[in-house]
């Protein structure tokens, strides 16, 4: 048994396979999360900005008089930011466990020429550290799954955000929590988890407790899954390899990639999983 604790394992998969997966991934804008293939959605380059884009029009909705200053939670290297950036003028703080996303996310932001903007530190989003400038919005795409505690991941996205300001995540949700229970579901809830170091595999009704503590009030809910690529060939040749290797699968870093996401397609097409977007304002302090 490893004794890194989840967090170490979550920052060392990152510093490991970020240059893999911008080099492997669907585009050259950093972006480290799937398409979205909504109604209107022609090209991969919107796929792969649907949720910035849906963040824009929150934006737009604040009325803020000064430029609205964001906070991204598991930045990756800060693709979000800077497309929204180039989309409205904001100020923002990306924050990733990981040291290398930090640097490429930094990178990124002086090469676009947004350094007096944007920002990257290398944090927990769970352990944050004080006096961060409070945000009109932050939003996590693709890493709340991995909160080591999702009670103390909305602790601090509360005490970070204004009065009147929106929380947006979009992430996988269980559908049921008795699906943990369930024997067809489990052993893929689990294959999923393991391989892609989910910790905050949450039904909405838990996620809403979560948020109601915090003085979060639910604004909107998408489910995207019926938007999201499943099934492809590609698909299928990674669920032949991951039958063939098994649990040996987890060994390497990226195979364990591969096994998590094979689970996780199979989670999303029995609707045991869905893929969301959700909007919350802080009502209360
Ligand atoms: C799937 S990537 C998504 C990256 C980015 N949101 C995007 O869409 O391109 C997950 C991100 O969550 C970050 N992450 C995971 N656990 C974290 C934690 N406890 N604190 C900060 N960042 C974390 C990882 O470093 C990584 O940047």
């Amino acid at each position: 048994m490893s004794n890194h604790t989840l967090s170490e394992k979550i920052q060392g998969f990152y510093n490991q396979n970020t240059e893999l997966f911008l080099k492997l991934g669907h585009s050259s804008e950093g972006s480290i999360h799937r398409a979205i293939w909504a109604y209107g959605v022609s090209d991969r380059h919107a796929a792969l900005h649907y949720v910035d884009d849906q963040i824009c029009k929150l934006l737009l909705k604040l009325h803020s008089h000064s430029i609205p200053h964001l906070v991204d939670f598991g930045c990756g290297v800060a693709s979000s930011l800077c497309y929204i950036e180039s989309q409205i003028s904001v100020t923002g703080l990306g924050i990733t466990i990981s040291e290398e996303q930090c640097k490429l996310a930094n990178h990124r932001i002086k090469k676009h020429e947004y350094s007096e903007k944007l920002h990257c530190i290398q944090a927990d989003f769970c352990k944050l550290p004080k006096n961060l400038q409070k945000a009109d919005l932050l939003f996590s795409i693709e890493s709340f799954v991995h909160a080591q505690s999702a009670g103390a991941f909305f602790h601090q996205a509360s005490s970070l955000i204004k009065p009147g300001g929106y929380l947006v995540i979009c992430d996988d949700f269980l559908a049921d929590e008795s699906l943990l229970e369930d024997e067809k579901a489990a052993p893929w809830l689990k294959r999923f988890q393991e391989g892609w170091l989910v910790s905050s595999l949450l039904s909405h009704q838990q996620i809403s407790k979560y948020a109601t503590m915090a003085g979060f009030k639910l604004m909107e809910r998408q489910n995207l899954t019926p938007y999201l690529e499943l099934n492809r060939p590609r698909d299928y040749l990674i669920s032949l390899l991951t039958k063939v290797l098994g649990k040996l699968s987890l060994k390497n870093s990226y195979s364990q990639m591969l096994y998590g996401g094979n689970a996780l397609q199979k989670c999303l097409s029995k609707q045991w999983i869905n893929h969301e977007l959700i909007v919350w304002q802080k009502i209360n302090d």
